[in-house]
């Protein structure tokens, strides 16, 4: 099963995707926890990438073609992968359904998690990252069992940088002008599946699970 996660910054493609990856036993590849891999780790890519991040921007797309083509072709991609953050823009889609049709293959499903922009400046305020493992939560609605404190690995949690209300201001101007044509391109393609993602994280899955399957 290969599935793409669509939806705006915040809308919870990240949530999603960790949930379906779980549950469908297929590894979730997010290009923005790999951009901040790299960043923490002092690559070249990460030091790219983090000159657009910073300012809200997408990195190039010739930074992250060949990075995703290469990953879903490695042995553990064989039964599935979630995509969470690619593709990003048409020329990305375009990349992407190119080098699959190479090999024979192509996307199953674009799950756009839909949610009103008015939301999403609400949620990313409220947005914790861990510093060790990259899980994420929220203040609000996802919170920790210990307050600042990593569930999983005991880590502190930040506010990501790029979190800051203006930055995600230009994040969804970004959004509405190089991603949201893919939901036309998917349309179009016949694989788009829509999602309210303001209800409830486990009633956003379970709309997930009714179209994925048990
Ligand atoms: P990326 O890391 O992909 O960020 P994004 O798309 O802006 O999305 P987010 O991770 O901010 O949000 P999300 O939808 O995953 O939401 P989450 O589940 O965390 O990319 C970062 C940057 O990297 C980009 O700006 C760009 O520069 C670069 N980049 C990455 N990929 C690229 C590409 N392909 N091309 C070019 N550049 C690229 O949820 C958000 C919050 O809401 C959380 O706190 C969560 O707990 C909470 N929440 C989730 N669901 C719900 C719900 N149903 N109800 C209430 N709260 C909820
Ligand atoms: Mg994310």
């Amino acid at each position: 099963m290969k599935i793409i996660m669509l939806g705006a910054p915040g809308a919870g493609k990240g949530t999603q995707a960790k949930k379906i990856a779980a549950k469908y036993d297929i590894p979730h590849i997010s290009t923005g926890d790999i951009f901040r891999a790299n960043i923490k780790n002092g690559t070249e890519l990460g030091n790219k990438a983090k000159t657009y991040m910073d300012q809200g921007l997408l990195v190039p797309d010739e930074l992250v073609v060949d990075l995703v083509v290469d990953r879903v072709q490695q042995d553990d991609c064989k039964n599935g992968y979630v995509l969470d953050g690619f593709p990003r823009t048409i020329p990305q889609a375009e990349a992407l359904d190119k080098a699959l049709a190479a090999l024979g293959d192509k996307v199953d499903y674009a799950i756009d998690v839909n949610v009103p922009d008015e939301n999403i400046v609400n949620r990313m305020g409220g947005r914790r990252a861990c510093v060790g493992c990259g899980a994420t939560y929220h203040l609000v609605y996802a919170p920790t069992k210990t307050e600042g404190i990593c569930d999983v690995c005991g880590k502190e949690l930040i506010l990501r940088d790029d979190d800051k209300p203006e930055t995600v201001q230009k994040r969804l101007n970004v959004y509405h002008e190089q991603t949201q044509p893919l939901i036309d391109y998917y349309t179009k393609a016949g694989i788009l599946k829509t999602v309210d993602g303001t209800v409830d994280i486990n009633d956003v899955f379970a709309a997930i699970v009714e179209i994925l399957g048990a």
